[in-house]
């Protein structure tokens, strides 16, 4: 039995701001248990809903050796659907009512995490085969453990992996400012951790770790290049031997459109007519016209600009003045994207809803009730909602970039395939030539539409498919 552990700032059901939440607490449950004893560790954030710290039971607790002195850890351990979890505890880094704070402080906070994790193992007597690193948080465990550990002998067969989700995000501070890592060797901390004159945890990582991956094919392909590196381009292209793209996958439990109990009424491909309820009810709920005739169109997301948000700003009133549609959105982020949003939603009442909040129910309600899920993003590692949105049949209207490009098979009318829409440029006009295309199929073709729909939901993206690349990789490692 090989031993890994998932090292991560965020996962489901206990804390989460993003994807990485889903990915980190799905894939461990996808994993071989015949061959893997696959463990969590996260911080003990106080930000944590009570009924989850509940759950907690007190392991230990002791002092380690950092660079303001003497550090307490306390760990903690849970089991949720058969996954054990161990959480960091140390009030001093991971108090506050969010897990991420400035960064300033994230920095020095997950550089304690790490240090933390890589000193808990053995008085766990957990020695990991691999130790699964995600995003910046989380890199520089390979970092401390080649540069702290390389002698220890309960590390001796410690491999490190780190997964990319967002390589926008480096956690990147002025090196002589983070406290806990000023006993890392100088060559270390001015050569390996140092992009731009700034220490840069995710460049050390991917330096230091065994392997690295990220969340799709294309989008391992588009940071090693310069428009897509974000600055990390030449790096990337100097660790290409060892950098994969593995897909992400999705819960098939949580998103089952047969049995999912925020929704009014349950369909599947065989019985997709019942979808059209879930669109009624979505419209009156929303306060949208009820108005079967109108293709709704579905976004949930992070308001930011990685999303494409600014393009949907710039085509609303087209949209909503040229072509008979509906748009109900869901989520929160910038300020200027909520206003905007809000905005559209008075300026046509019925035809634009906006919650300006967030809500799993309203978000399952409108992958499920919605035609089209609209996700136009600047970039996107991988993407999640356009494989729930394929899942209710409800068709995504993508931009080709990363994760959104390998998982959305373009519509073709003569071969009768394909699983959405998508356009190439990031260009608001692009973007609305191709809704409008998607919006001739959905009047014209209605069972054109709807073969596509069915085709969406017959299309496996469950993490059994992508656990069994990860396994692969953890093969090849070991
Ligand atoms: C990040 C990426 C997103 C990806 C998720 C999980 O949130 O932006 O594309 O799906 O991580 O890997």
């Amino acid at each position: 039995m090989k031993k890994i552990l998932f090292a991560a700032s965020e996962g489901n059901p206990f804390i989460k701001t993003g994807g990485l939440a889903d990915v980190v607490g799905a894939l461990p449950k996808y994993l071989d248990k015949k061959q893997f004893d696959v463990r969590v560790i996260l911080p003990k954030y106080m930000c944590i809903p009570e009924h989850l710290k509940q759950k907690m039971t007190y392991v230990t607790e002791f002092y380690a050796d950092m660079p303001r002195g003497q550090e307490y850890i306390g760990i903690f351990k849970t089991v949720s659907e058969g996954i054990h979890y161990y959480f960091i505890d140390n009030e001093h880094y991971f108090a506050g009512d969010s897990p991420y704070h400035q960064i300033f402080e994230d920095v020095n906070k997950f550089a304690f995490f790490s240090r933390a994790v890589l000193a808990s193992l053995p008085v766990l007597g957990f020695s990991p085969d691999i130790l699964h690193c995600h995003d910046w948080q989380a890199a520089l465990i390979p970092v401390f453990l080649k540069e702290f550990y390389c002698n220890d002998v309960f590390f001796r067969n410690t491999k490190t992996v780190l997964t990319i989700h967002n390589q926008k995000f480096q956690g990147r501070w002025v090196i002589d400012d983070i406290e806990n890592c000023r006993d890392l060797p100088t060559g270390c901390r001015y050569q390996a951790m140092e992009a731009y004159g700034e220490s840069n945890f995710l460049k050390a990582g991917i330096l230091y770790a065994d392997r690295v991956t990220t969340v799709s094919e294309t989008y391992a392909a588009e940071i090693q290049a310069r428009d897509g590196g974000e600055g990390l381009d030449g790096v990337m292209r100097q660790v290409s031997g060892k950098l994969s793209g593995i897909i992400n996958g999705i819960d098939y439990k949580e998103y089952d459109p047969k049995h999912d109990a925020c929704l009014p009424s349950h369909f599947s491909n065989r019985s997709f007519g019942r979808k059209k309820r879930c669109k009624e009810l979505l419209q009156q709920e929303m306060g949208l016209e009820k108005d079967p005739l109108a293709m709704v169109i579905g976004i949930v997301s992070r308001m930011t600009e990685q999303k494409g948000f600014d393009l949907v700003n710039c085509v609303m009133e087209e949209l909503i003045d040229t072509m008979h549609v509906q748009v109900a959105i869901l989520g929160t982020g910038e300020d200027r994207f909520e206003s905007s949003f809000r905005y559209f939603a008075q300026k046509y009442p019925g035809r634009v809803s906006a919650s300006i909040s967030y809500s799993e129910a309203l978000a399952h309600k409108i992958y499920a009730g919605a035609d089209a899920f609209l996700m136009p993003s600047q970039f996107e590692p991988c993407g999640l909602s356009q494989l729930i949105s394929m899942r209710y049949g409800t068709i995504p209207i993508v931009r080709e970039t990363g994760g959104l490009k390998d998982t959305v098979e373009a519509y073709n009318e003569i071969w009768h395939t394909g699983t959405g829409f998508s356009f190439a440029n990031y260009d608001a006009g692009e973007m609305l030539s191709i809704i409008r295309y998607a919006y001739s199929v959905f009047q014209d073709t209605p069972k054109e539409w709807t073969a596509m729909a069915k085709r969406c939901m017959e299309t496996d993206n469950s993490w059994e498919n992508s656990a069994g690349k990860y396994e692969a990789l953890y093969g090849e490692i070991l």
